[in-house]
């Protein structure tokens, strides 16, 4: 090992790039000097794309700020940083830390690191690649990233590493890391980001990590953020010390449209055709809501341009969303395409993005920002338990940030597709923090495995409703995970391992009970991969005339199905080829049981319409299951496939966890959600050939017309042998489904009884 790497990093030991360039101009000659040119991260000689990108870095605005950044940070256990996008806060921030901050422990045998929190995956990912450029190392030894799913970093390097280490990390992850280590021993400095985007993730760490700190008086904390309620945020934390980058904004002007557009999307490929054709050169970014719609909208605009043939310049469509592959986001940062022929158009690139693109990445050289005003946003009632992602209007703190990505590089325009008196009397100041809008039965979970039992009295920067959290504590109670008294049980423990939510979790816990954990771990990974949304905007009328949230239709498809518009009809064939009679869940069993019988051949996917990339996913999430499973000796089982039970098994494990989520067929031909009595229509997605009287559902589509999607059908029996606790009558709304059940109970007495006059 080099002495490089083990020479000790002290506070304020910032590496002296000066020198590195002095030894640049002379060519390295002296010996002394040539040590500056040796990463110390990895004892190897920098590259020249290392002071390549050396310059860029120093023209960011917070490199200006580092001296001061650090003596703050020294002065203070815990520091709030404001700056624009793009002014470098997360890509620099933390090589500042790891460059001054002492990353041994007393014992010299442990080393700890900085972690770096992003709401956002692909953050995690992008900025984690950018930054081991930036530090010329390579990604998962130094420098890490860990998602959920999927960890970039891994044990052995932390390990063996003498030097210090650091990791982008989803502030999902990092509470999951505190529930085996609830001081977060293992880190040193911790980082949140994008503090303004409220996740639930990240509220729940700020209340966390106020009690942390206070246990350990060694560790830092830096909260960022684009905009931030500065004042409420130095209120919570301890009235700590606020550090602003000022931005490098040029004017951006907006415009409004005058009238409400009808349909945002085909008025948002309107736009970017006009600009290519009217405008200057200067790079596009249009925000629209999820994959589906941004797939369209760059196939549309890359076939419109083309139409215009060589009298306007070249460009290059990306779309930019959370499940596109790593190397597909990577193409955000290439540059737009030359002119067709020399003294030619300039080339243009056009960037089709969610949300994404708001403030967790910057992409230089936009100049033209496209807004049409939505966003995919997580609801909650929590009257009928009800959670849904819709297509609902943005906030103005959203709609001014959007506008800002306009005027990075040069003066930009931003175009609104809304009217100027819907963006002041529609739309809300701010966007809700997420935990005012989510089912937080899995936050409920982890706080209880974190420790914290007095949940009213957590410190929330916004406490949640009570009657979420009493209808979070319910759920809990039901599936067994806390007693009566509101203790973790048992089950509720293992279960809180599950990144998964407590209904999949504890279906998965008890699945070996009922002899099927290997298929229910396939349907399980089948289940929580991706969603996409599908062109939902036709139906959503314009800004100007917004219908109150939870009208929006949403249509949803479990991506694994691929479905292109020139073969639909080939499509909906190969899809009804794994079609189950009894249920969707089984229909995906088959697919997933289809593609390991054939080897996980990709051309075998693509001719048989299904999504290679989201049964690759599946299959990743799988193995993580089974290793969590194996954690806790839950025992991986099958019914023998010829038993008649096969299937019954499954569906009986399932409505183990989910006895919450079912709906009764009504005399009237309408399903009603067993008691909380919506009305509830089967998505038409579904592959049942006959209409069950009782299904279980895996998700609620909120639309003017609710739909339950991913539907099996179970039997009224297994719902008083499974759930005899839920489906207590005494305590049950006066409904068709109750009549029912009380002929089932009356039933199953007298077998008991014919049982034992038997005997
Ligand atoms: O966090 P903040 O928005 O303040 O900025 P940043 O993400 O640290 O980005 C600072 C600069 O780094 C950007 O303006 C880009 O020039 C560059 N960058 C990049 O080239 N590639 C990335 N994946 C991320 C950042
Ligand atoms: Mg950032």
């Amino acid at each position: 090992m080099g002495t490089e790497r083990k020479r000790k990093v002290s506070l304020f030991d910032v590496v002296d790039d000066s020198l590195a360039k002095k030894v640049k101009s002379n060519g390295g000659a002296n010996n002394s000097v040539a040590n500056a040119l040796i990463n110390r991260w990895n004892a190897r000689p920098y590259s020249q794309r290392y002071f390549d990108i050396l310059e860029k870095r120093k023209t960011l605005p917070v490199w200006h700020q580092k001296e001061e950044f650090l003596q703050v940070l020294k002065d203070n256990q815990t520091l709030i940083l404001v700056g624009e996008t793009g002014s470098g806060k997360t890509t620099q921030i933390p090589q500042f830390v790891l460059d001054a901050v002492e990353l041994e422990t007393p014992d010299k045998r442990k080393k700890m690191m900085i972690a770096c929190t992003q709401p956002r995956r692909v953050a995690a990912m992008s900025v984690s690649r950018r930054v081991a450029e930036e530090m010329d190392v390579t990604i998962g030894e130094e420098v890490g990233y860990s998602i959920r799913f999927e960890d970039c970093s891994s044990a052995r390097t932390v390990l063996n590493l003498t030097s210090g280490f650091h990791r982008y990390l989803t502030d999902g992850m990092l509470l999951r890391e505190a529930m085996t280590d609830p001081l977060l021993e293992r880190y040193k400095v911790i980082i949140l980001d994008e503090a303004h985007e409220r996740t639930l993730a990240t509220d729940v760490l700020f209340g966390l990590l106020k009690e942390v700190l206070k246990n350990r008086p060694d560790l830092k904390l830096v909260v960022m953020s684009a905009t931030l309620e500065a004042e409420k945020f130095q209120g919570y934390f301890f009235g700590a010390p606020l550090m602003k980058v000022p931005g490098r904004l040029h004017p951006v002007e907006i415009f409004y449209t005058q009238e409400p557009e009808r349909d945002y999307l085909e008025a948002g490929i309107r736009t970017v055709v006009q600009i290519h054709m009217c405008e200057p050169p200067g790079d596009i970014l249009v925000f629209l809501t999820g994959e589906e719609e941004i797939e369209d909208a760059c196939r549309k605009i890359t076939k419109e341009i083309s139409n215009l043939g060589d009298q306007v310049g070249p460009v290059k469509v990306v779309p930019l969303y959370s499940t596109l592959p790593p190397a597909m986001q990577q193409k955000i940062f290439e540059p737009p395409p030359p002119p067709l022929k020399e003294g030619g158009i300039p080339g243009r690139k056009i960037v089709v993005s969610t949300n994404i693109a708001e403030t967790s990445l910057t992409i230089d050289g936009i100049v033209y920002v496209i807004d049409p005003g939505f966003a995919k946003q997580k609801v909650y009632n929590p009257r009928v338990r009800v959670e849904s992602l819709l297509v609902s209007p943005i906030s103005k703190a959203s709609a001014h940030q959007r506008s800002g990505r306009a005027g990075r590089t040069q003066p930009g325009k931003c175009f609104r597709l809304y009217t100027e008196r819907s963006f002041n009397n529609d739309l809300q100041p701010q966007t809700y923090p997420e935990i005012l809008r989510s089912n937080l039965a899995n936050t409920v979970l982890t706080l209880k495995k974190l420790g914290i039992d007095d949940l009213v009295h957590f410190d929330f920067m916004d406490p949640p409703a009570p009657e979420t959290l009493m209808r979070a504590l319910e759920v809990l109670n039901y599936l067994g995970a806390l007693d009566d008294d509101g203790n973790l049980t048992k089950l509720g423990e293992i279960m809180s391992e599950f990144p998964l939510d407590p209904q999949m979790s504890k279906m998965l816990v008890v699945s070996p009970e009922f002899n099927c954990s290997n298929e229910i771990l396939s349907i399980s990974a089948m289940l929580s991969d991706e969603c996409v949304l599908l062109g939902c905007h036709q139906q959503l009328s314009s800004l100007g005339s917004m219908p109150p949230v939870g009208m929006h239709h949403r249509i949803l498809i479990p991506n694994c199905f691929v479905r292109p518009r020139e073969a639909q009809k080939a499509a909906d064939e190969a899809k009804a080829r794994f079609g189950h009679i009894d249920g969707d869940h089984l229909t995906l069993l088959n697919v997933y049981h289809a593609y390991k019988q054939n080897n996980e051949d990709p051309s075998w996917c693509y001719d048989n319409f299904v999504n290679h990339r989201a049964l690759k996913s599946a299959d990743n999430v799988r193995q993580q299951l089974v290793r969590i499973m194996a954690r806790f000796n839950l025992k991986q089982c099958s019914t023998d496939f010829n038993s008649r039970d096969y299937y019954v098994n499954i569906r009986k494990a399932m409505l183990a966890g989910y006895f919450m989520q079912v709906a009764h067929l009504e005399r009237t031909g309408h399903y009603l959600t067993v008691k909380d009595n919506q009305v509830v229509h089967l998505h038409p997605s579904n592959c049942l050939d006959h209409k069950p009287e009782w299904v279980i559902y895996n998700e609620y589509v909120l639309t003017s017309r609710n739909f339950i999607r991913t539907v099996t059908d179970i039997r009224g029996e297994w719902l008083v042998d499974v759930a005899p606790h839920y489906y207590d009558l005494s305590n049950f709304p006066q409904c068709e489904a109750k009549r029912v059940l009380e002929k089932l109970y009356k039933k199953r007495e007298k077998e008991k009884e014919e049982t034992r006059s038997r005997r």
